[in-house]
């Protein structure tokens, strides 16, 4: 793991989650609270990060990720560049710190990368010019802590900041899942009451991961008295042909479905990062019912990415 920090403590890159103190995130939080926005309402913008250049280097694909990224850039007055990346799989991380610098002579002063080969983003973070910030869009299956913090934030917003009083269930593809490690590390950060994990072995993350989390093997024994059910993508691309299971079974055991989801409290909430495969791992009815609030994550997305590129780039507060 690199050092994220700056000398005097400020968070200069984000490429995970871990090692952030509980403040930290709640002060992320805060300061993405202030940036959300209804659907339909003009969104708040500002020149906070006027001169500023930000690049966009993405080698796998993404949609939300990417937009938001470039929207919350361009909503602080940035200036944002996307750049589809290609890179040989060999000496990758050699490779992307290239670009890396060619584009530092271009004064470039944020990369905001997303990798499928774990180090890679550290890699580059390890390497920059100091005035540079590096910040994961999403490393393997290793990280995505701006959609962990997003996910802390849409639970906020739903059930307060009370998190010792949560029951949070991860349901599906915990192994192969940044996702799930990244929420896993916010909402232990803000000291989440239970958390827990619902998956079949073949899916279960290693022993020794998640230790806070307690392990259950179905929906049906893990579910009941949730208040946060967070679905989970099977993220086929990180797994062997022959390991990919069977979508209608998986269906069968695993996909949220409104009778499995009435075993949590009343009041639960779904989650979802997307992309959401529809009748595998949740039935349609769900992923657009009353209870989800997929659509509110994606929002987020933005409003908590806003306040991460300022506090990594205007550590000593917004510029006027
Ligand atoms: C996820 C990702 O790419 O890690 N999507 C996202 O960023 N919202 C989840 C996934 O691909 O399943």
């Amino acid at each position: 793991m690199i050092n994220q920090r700056r000398a005097d403590g400020s968070l200069r890159h984000l490429t995970t989650l871990d090692g952030l103190r509980r403040a930290e995130i709640e002060q992320l939080l805060e300061r993405a609270s202030a940036y959300v926005c209804a659907p339909g309402q003009m969104p708040p913008r500002n020149q906070n990060l006027a001169g500023v250049t930000i690049g966009n280097l993405f080698t796998e694909p993404s949609t939300r990720t990417r937009v938001s990224f470039e929207l919350a850039g361009r909503r602080l007055g940035a200036d944002v560049v996307n750049l589809e990346v290609q890179l040989s799989s060999r000496a990758k991380g050699e490779t992307m710190l290239d670009t890396v610098h060619t584009l530092e002579s271009l004064h470039f002063d944020v990369f905001i990368i997303r990798d499928s080969q774990s180090g890679v983003v550290a890699h580059v973070a390890a390497n920059v010019m100091p005035h540079v910030s590096v910040l994961s869009a999403g490393e393997a299956h290793v990280s995505h802590p701006t959609q962990g913090l997003l996910d802390a934030l849409t639970v906020r917003q739903c059930k307060g900041d009370r998190f010792d009083q949560l029951t949070i269930a991860i349901v599906g593809d915990i192994r192969h899942s940044r996702v799930a490690r990244s929420a896993y590390e916010a909402f232990t950060g803000l000291g989440v009451g239970e958390l827990r994990l619902i998956a079949p072995p073949a899916l279960m993350p290693a022993a020794e991961e998640f230790p806070q989390g307690q392990r259950f093997t179905s929906p049906e024994t893990g579910l009941p008295g949730a208040d946060v059910v967070m679905m989970l993508r099977i993220q086929k691309e990180r797994m062997e042909a022959a390991a990919i299971p069977d979508g209608e079974e998986y269906f069968q055991r695993f996909g949220l479905t409104p009778q499995r989801l009435a075993l949590a409290k009343p009041d639960a909430i779904v989650m979802h990062p997307q992309p959401m495969n529809r009748g595998i791992e949740i039935e349609s009815s769900v992923a657009d019912g009353p209870q989800s609030v997929i659509r509110s994550q994606v929002s987020n997305g933005v409003a908590v990415r806003m306040a991460v590129l300022e506090t990594v780039v205007r550590p000593g507060g917004s510029r006027t």
